[in-house]
């Protein structure tokens, strides 16, 4: 055995069919949390080895120093997105957390109901909406206020990191699976049968005509959007961030919320006390200080 693979078996940190060192872990761990916020203690490092595996097969690759060395490079944009792909889920749901939307409808929407009939304009946010199911949900919620909602000034911004599953969600259509949980009345007034596939149904036109996808990193250096929104749905994505990072994104969407507006965050996630642009309103729910 040569000193050098001596050296790489004693530093290996998962046993495996690759060489995976803590050195590996660290840049794998610190090109992620440049790239997205997201914060990868060493605990994952099996999750990484056994989710990069199939990357570094894919690319005929023998070690992860290969591999990091090869997804470091800034001319390597397509690999940073299957990394990140593979280091994150999209879980996600229709009506996930159905008590944001009760909240949403009852506090947000229904409040707003004639302003809005009579031409004002409403803005809602999903920031991390995966596949759209959020958005889509938040659509049919809002659909079931003004069912002409099409017609007013009403829109629904869906943004994530992923361009994957943007497009899923500018697709809108998902298979019959997914829909469990939607009542039959819901599903048949929101959803129409895809006529290419048995079991695959889309999101109605007008909850479709309501929803934009756009790519947006939560820790990118800017974003484009004013708002302001009336409701931001940021669930189930910062629980990935440090708190410094977290901190960072709330103090964010403060101006852009209007003054009394509401942000949903995901069920373990918490908008602490020191992020004085908001109070406590709801079940992880926040308002935005100033009143409406
Ligand atoms: C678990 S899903 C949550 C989806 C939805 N909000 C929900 O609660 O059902 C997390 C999403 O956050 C996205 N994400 C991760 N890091 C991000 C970042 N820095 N900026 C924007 N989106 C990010 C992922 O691509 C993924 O689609």
């Amino acid at each position: 055995m040569t000193p050098a693979s001596t050296a790489e078996r004693r530093e290996a940190i998962v046993d495996g069919e690759f060489a995976f060192t803590n050195q590996d872990f660290k840049k794998i761990a610190a090109l992620l949390y440049g790239q997205a916020g997201i914060s990868l203690p060493e605990t994952k490092a099996t999750l990484v080895y056994s989710r990069l595996a199939k990357r570094l097969r894919a690319l005929g690759m023998k070690t992860f120093t290969e591999y990091c060395n090869f997804v470091a490079l800034e001319s390597s944009i397509d690999e940073q997105q299957e990394m990140l792909r593979a280091l994150t889920t999209n879980v996600t749901r229709f009506f996930r957390e159905p008590h944001h939307f009760d909240d949403l409808r009852a506090n947000i929407l229904e409040p707003m109901a004639d302003k809005v009939r009579s031409g004002g304009r409403l803005r809602l946010w999903s920031a991390a909406s995966s596949s759209g199911q959020e958005p889509y949900s938040m659509a049919f919620t809002v659909l079931s206020v003004w069912p002409n909602a099409a017609d007013l000034d009403i829109r629904i911004l869906g943004t994530d990191i992923d361009t994957n599953v943007l497009a899923t969600g500018r697709a809108a259509v998902y298979d019959e699976s997914l829909l469990e949980g939607i009542p039959a009345n819901a599903r048949n007034q929101y959803f129409e049968r895809d006529a290419s596939d048995r079991r695959a149904w889309r999101v109605c036109e007008a909850a479709r005509s309501l929803v934009a996808f756009r790519e947006l990193n939560l820790n990118g250096p800017s974003w484009p959007m004013k708002g302001p929104f009336d409701a931001i749905f940021c669930r189930n994505v910062v629980i990935y961030f440090d708190e410094p990072t977290q901190e960072r994104v709330w103090n964010r969407f403060a101006p852009l919320l209007v003054p009394g507006g509401k942000l949903y965050v995901g069920h373990s996630e918490r908008v602490g006390s020191s992020i004085t642009a908001f109070e406590s309103a709801g079940l992880t729910a926040y308002r935005k200080v100033g009143g409406r």
